[in-house]
């Protein structure tokens, strides 16, 4: 399929997991990659590999986007490497499992700069870009089932999300008329790095299934499948909400 063919996608946070999956499924639909992590590795590498030998193009830019200047210049920069961009995806995220008491100033800080912060000042930076040229956008938040439901111990990571989802509904709104589409993605128990311990873990694994009507962690790929969508022209009417990719589990209840 070719629905994204002379289209360029920036994906943070693409080095591993479910950022690469989006990386790899925007590219075997017809996208030229900008790929983006803390620094080029050999993950990185590899990705870019893929995606040429795939026939389009692949450049990586390395950037901590919890830092306004950093997410700022990385957009910029992701702008110039091949002339224009069209879809952002804000998948870049991280999480601090701690009681609610002992979350350190610091510990916040990390999670709410990453999750919420990053994207704010990233989309900024592309909607700026988008209006001095007379363009519209896509743009694609990772974020979470813990946007909507409780998770004990997450408080960060879940204020986070949460306020992610309000900064969808709100500049879904602000920028409609500016032909820019804001959608989030949000992910249930995907079998990633983020979540090696849980994987590790049979007694914890097992606590997460039962929750999950489907029974079992979703792939990367099937979060891919979806940004994909929501990035394409079969979206065109589509902005402003959030779509589950989660096995059925956020709006799960069953009777014992
Ligand atoms: N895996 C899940 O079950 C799950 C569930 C819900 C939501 N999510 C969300 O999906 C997104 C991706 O998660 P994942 O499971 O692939 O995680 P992951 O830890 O496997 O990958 C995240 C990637 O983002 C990069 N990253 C983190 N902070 C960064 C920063 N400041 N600057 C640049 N890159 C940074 C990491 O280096 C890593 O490559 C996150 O936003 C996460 O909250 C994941």
């Amino acid at each position: 399929m070719n629905r994204f063919e002379n289209k360029i996608a920036l994906v943070t946070g693409s080095s591993q997991g479910i950022g690469a999956a989006c990386a790899l499924r925007l590219a075997a639909d017809g996208a030229d990659i900008i790929l983006n992590g803390r620094k080029l590795d050999e993950r990185g590498e590899d990705l870019i590999k893929q995606i040429t030998a795939m026939g389009r193009r692949a450049h990586f830019l390395a950037a901590d986007v919890s830092h306004m200047h950093n997410v700022v210049n990385l957009v910029r920069d992701a702008i110039a490497v091949y002339g224009e961009l069209d879809i952002l995806v804000n998948n870049a995220g991280v999480e601090k499992n701690k009681d609610f008491w002992d979350v350190t100033e610091e510990e916040y800080d990390f999670v709410m700069d990453t999750n919420l912060k990053g994207i704010f000042f990233g989309i900024q930076t592309f909607v700026k870009y988008c209006m001095s040229n007379k363009r519209g956008g896509v743009i694609i938040n990772m974020s979470s089932v813990h946007e909507e439901i409780v998770f004990p111990h997450f408080a960060a990571y879940c204020a986070s999300k949460g306020g992610l989802k309000m900064l969808t509904r709100n500049l879904a709104t602000e920028l409609a008329h500016l032909n820019i589409r804001v959608n989030n993605v949000a992910p249930g128990a995907i079998a990633t790095p983020i979540n090696k311990k849980l994987m590790d873990t049979p007694e914890l694994l097992e606590n997460v299934l039962d929750n999950i009507p489907m029974k079992k962690m979703g792939k990367p790929e099937d979060v891919a499948a979806l940004v994909a969508f929501l990035a394409s022209d079969d979206a065109k009417y589509v902005t402003g909400s959030t779509y589950f990719v989660d096995g059925g589990l956020t709006y799960h209840y069953e009777e014992q």
